[in-house]
């Protein structure tokens, strides 16, 4: 697994922070180290993959990456004639997923695609996967994707929300926030790394609290909303169609 340094040299001017090749090359690696939980949210996607997808339907992973959770995914469907569609828009992820989607055998197909989420149509679908990517969509277009996502689930199925949250408590936020670098310095990050990614991320990561997630899941017609992971400020919620 190649080692994160993207940010451990000094950067005079921090831009935006993109999944371009530098990203995409050491991506496991940074999200294990960033994000508390990941792998026990790959974990229970394969979970309640086993225990939600139905026959004859698909699966979507939005905003793929390289193919983590659609993998756990597919490693723990039943059903027959299922079919897993991952969708992420950046080139560089979008190929090293199709590499590792190649890599292993799975009874279920998979197609990766290279678009953006918001023109994907979601259809006979029994489990929608958003881990991660929702934060990186601009504030506006998010409640259409979740009615796009609603919409296209078929009853009984669930949708899968792993985010960054913030907290309206200034005092609790503040203190997730300080969690979470000690986290990451934990996990091998200088304070420059720290520092300098979270300026990086600015601009493109806009986090919701745990209310809001709910209200708008519950607004675009979701009957069970529920946060069923958290550490920190990450976590992960479902909400099934009835
Ligand atoms: C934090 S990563 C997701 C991690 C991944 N789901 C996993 O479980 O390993 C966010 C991903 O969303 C993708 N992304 C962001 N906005 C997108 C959009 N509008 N359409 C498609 N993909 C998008 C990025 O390219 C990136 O690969």
């Amino acid at each position: 697994m190649n080692k994160d340094t993207i940010f451990s040299a000094p950067i005079e001017k921090i831009g935006d922070f993109t999944f371009d090749e530098a990203v995409a090359d050491v991506f496991p690696d940074m999200i294990q180290r960033s994000v508390p939980g990941y792998s026990n949210i790959i974990t229970a996607i394969g979970m309640l993959a086993q225990r939600f997808v139905q026959p004859n339907s698909y699966v979507y992973d939005l905003g793929c990456s390289r193919g983590a959770a659609t993998l756990s995914a597919r490693r723990n469907i039943k059903q027959p004639n299922v079919k897993l569609i991952a969708v992420d828009n950046s080139p560089a992820m979008v190929e090293r997923c199709q590499r590792h989607i190649d890599a292993y055998h799975g009874e279920s197909a998979v197609e990766v695609v290279c678009d953006d989420i918001r023109n994907i149509k979601i259809e006979n679908a029994s489990m929608v996967i958003l881990n991660f990517t929702l934060q990186f969509l601009p504030p506006a277009d998010r409640t259409l994707l979740l009615q796009n996502i609603y919409h296209g689930l078929n009853h009984g199925g669930v949708l899968v929300l792993s985010e960054k949250f913030r907290f309206d408590d200034p005092s609790i936020n503040e203190l997730q926030i300080d969690l979470h670098h000690e986290f990451k310095r934990a996990n091998g990050y200088s304070e420059l790394e720290v520092s300098q990614k979270r300026t990086a991320l600015e601009n493109v990561m806009r986090t919701d609290s745990i209310p809001q997630h709910t209200v708008r899941l519950r607004e675009v017609g979701f009957a069970h909303v529920e946060l069923w992971f958290q550490c920190f400020n990450f976590g992960s919620m479902i909400a099934i169609k009835q």
